[in-house]
């Protein structure tokens, strides 16, 4: 196969890097997928947390823009909670798109952790809808195998001890289907786009999926 190296030329506009929010949401996407079809869900919802999942931090565009319109003291002291506010957004940009409720729901909370502790509505366990346990569980693994402004990207080994040491965030039903497919051979293109070759995971799939 024809490795085709990809520029990872930066698309910065008002500190929102787009082309690492693709990426972020594209993993994200990918792994919740695989976490569905492994707990049996059906295709109507792989293909609804496929979306949810790619959008789940659309709000963090708006969100840089309160950032970038407050520059005091004051703003780093209320950063946090501007922050928490993106699961916010993400749901009302989509639902001013018309995405259906199901998807709402999903990127409204997927902040919430499985025993109360998490945001905006401090909902627990099963109160959590499905969509959003899933994506809960994704996202976290997508973000600690990251490079971040503040620190390097973990190896996935260490994410996942990571992860344990957090389980009671965690639905476990979900966290182990998702142990289970990162040890699986679909992991594989996943990988490849957590090591930025996103043009290999595309000439892969089209391999997989179309006659060249
Ligand atoms: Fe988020």
């Amino acid at each position: 196969m024809n490795r085709l190296s990809v520029s990872r030329d930066r698309t910065d506009i008002m500190g929102y890097d787009f082309a690492d929010a693709i990426e972020h949401g594209t993993i994200v996407s990918e792994l919740s997928v695989l976490v569905a079809k492994c707990l049996g869900m059906d295709e109507d919802f792989c293909n609804d947390i496929a979306i949810a999942a790619m959008l789940h931090d659309i709000g963090k565009l708006r969100l840089s823009e309160h950032l970038h319109k407050e520059r005091s003291e004051a703003m780093v002291v209320e950063k946090m909670k501007y922050v928490r506010m993106h699961a916010t957004f993400s749901r009302d940009i989509m639902k001013e798109h018309g995405y259906a409720d199901n998807l709402l729901d999903m990127v409204y909370h997927h902040h919430e952790n499985y025993d109360g502790s998490g945001y905006p509505s401090n909902i627990s366990g099963e109160d959590i809808p499905l969509g959003a346990r899933i994506i809960r569980v994704c996202d976290v693994f997508a973000a600690l195998v990251s490079d971040r402004s503040y620190r390097k990207a973990f190896s996935e080994n260490v994410a996942i001890e990571l992860m344990i040491e957090e389980e009671r965030h965690f639905d476990m039903k979900v966290f182990l289907a998702f142990l289970e497919v990162i040890h699986s051979d679909d992991y594989n293109r996943v990988r490849r786009l957590m090591h930025g070759d996103i043009a290999a995971c595309v000439v892969s799939y089209y391999q997989d999926n179309i006659d060249m």
